[in-house]
């Protein structure tokens, strides 16, 4: 159900990559860039689609890789593309955030790492305040490579946790003893790091409220500022590695309800704040900050502070998102790496807004990060009769009764009905979700 349930997409786009098509193509791409208005700030998502070792229970679009030779052609692919875009960019645009993500972005060599922070500031205007963010996997970090990312301008480590539980760590295919984690930890600290994300889950096999409760001990005796507590998504037809995951392990759906409360609670006890269905942050941090403003945004790595209108992806199926519209990069390695090596676009498939995508996108993006839609925007943003926008709301309140609080002027998430949050949202969705087509784009 609604959270709880993997074929719900998650709306970090919408519509979502599922229903992109290949309406978008290089010359759509192209028009879009020319578009950013000079003097823009803009975001920057840059995706390594390659680990180590791959662990059983992860759903990422992401490739074994034991030899340093193919992240190498990669990063050189990867310094093609942003020259390729260094010359597409308006004058005056500055980049105010950038992002690696993956994958594994942290089994770069500190050379290679120090290789692509250059060719990114060589090609970029940077903004005086712009963040970085690194997501970083405990198992794959040094202080060499902290040295080099702390060196291209660092600010946010994001690591990867999951469950501090060395049976229920067995039966995911992720060893991590706590010991490696709390050291990634002090190492990040120790170089200066400000801000660190965690990312834990709930629902993963074996995994009780005694275990649940004991991983967030855990996890909270390091302190992070933000954590992300997702729900595991068994999805074994599209992440085949998932067939190692015992099924009849997983907790039911109630059962994941319990380990998400028991979770929640105790990060509230310790005096988090409680952001958007699956996230905590400190008071003090710029998540908790926004929220607390009505300032959260959704993107494509949940949610965040970031207020600029175009976040431009560059990798192996790397997403843009642009007021026109998404363009996302081809998937596979080879073919990205053939068209950006020709000094060519790799833009393979997208979405252009139209009719009242823009309104349903924020609509759906409100009521995941505010659990309410602001009707006066909608009315007034997009130009809806409000007699439209109420039958919308009684025709999805309808199908939730107890959950929402829906009238002609206002539509809101109860707190009963939060669990079902993505559900809700789903109603209104105007595109077809077929059982299993959704792809969860952690
Ligand atoms: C792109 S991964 C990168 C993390 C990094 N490679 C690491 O292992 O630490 C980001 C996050 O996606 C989440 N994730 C991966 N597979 C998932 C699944 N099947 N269900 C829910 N979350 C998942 C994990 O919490 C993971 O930390
Ligand atoms: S969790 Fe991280 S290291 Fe493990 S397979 Fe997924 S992306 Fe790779």
């Amino acid at each position: 159900m609604g959270l709880f349930d993997a074929k719900v997409p998650r709306y970090t786009s919408y519509p979502p990559a599922t229903k992109f098509s290949g309406d978008v193509d290089g010359a759509q791409y192209l028009n879009w860039l020319s578009s950013i208005p000079s003097g823009s700030r803009i975001s920057l998502y840059l995706h390594v689609p390659f680990c180590r070792k791959l662990c059983w229970f992860c759903a990422c679009r992401t490739q074994g890789m034991r030899s340093d030779g193919p992240v190498i052609a990669y990063v050189e692919s990867l310094k093609a593309e942003i020259a390729v875009l260094a010359g597409l960019l308006p004058e005056g645009v500055e980049i105010a955030r950038l992002h690696w993500g993956g994958g594994t972005p942290t089994l770069l060599s500190p050379a290679l790492m120090t290789d692509l922070s250059r060719a990114l500031h060589e090609a970029f205007d940077f903004t005086g305040d712009a963040e970085f963010s690194v997501e970083i996997d405990p198992n794959e970090i040094d202080s060499a490579r902290i040295d080099a990312l702390v060196a291209a301008g660092m600010s946010r480590a994001s690591i990867g946790v999951q469950d501090f539980d060395p049976h229920i760590q067995e039966v995911i295919g992720r060893i991590q003893t706590y010991e490696v984690t709390r050291q990634a930890v002090e190492a990040l600290r120790a170089a200066g790091v400000g801000s660190l994300n965690a990312d834990i889950l709930f629902g993963l096999p074996d995994q009780d409220q005694a275990r649940m409760a004991a991983s967030v001990q855990m996890l909270l005796s390091l302190m992070p500022d933000r954590v992300a507590l997702y729900g595991y998504a068994h999805v074994p037809w599209m992440a085949k590695r998932q067939s190692l995951i015992p099924t009849d392990a997983l907790p039911g759906p109630e059962d994941r309800v319990h380990l998400y409360d028991t979770a929640r609670e105790l990060f509230l006890w310790d005096g988090y704040r409680d952001i958007g269905i699956d996230h905590f942050a400190r008071p003090d941090d710029g998540l908790a900050k926004a929220a607390a403003a009505g300032r959260l945004r959704r993107n494509f790595q949940g949610y965040t502070d970031d207020t600029c209108d175009v976040l431009i992806g560059l990798g192996a199926s790397a997403i843009s998102r642009f007021p026109q519209g998404y363009a996302q990069n081809a998937s596979g390695t080879a073919a990205y790496q053939k068209a950006v090596r020709a000094g060519d676009l790799a833009t393979g498939r997208g979405h252009v807004f139209r009719g009242d995508d823009r309104m349903r996108a924020r609509m759906i993006e409100m009521l995941l990060c505010d659990f309410r839609i602001d009707t006066t925007e909608i009315t007034q943003g997009f130009k809806i009769a409000r007699g439209d926008l109420a039958e919308m709301f009684a025709r999805t309140a309808a199908a939730f009764p107890g959950m929402v609080e829906a009238t002609p002027d206002a539509f809101r998430i109860l707190p009963e009905g939060r669990p079902l949050a993505r559900m809700i949202a789903r109603g209104f969705d105007a595109y077809e979700m077929c059982a299993t087509g959704h792809s969860p784009a952690f």
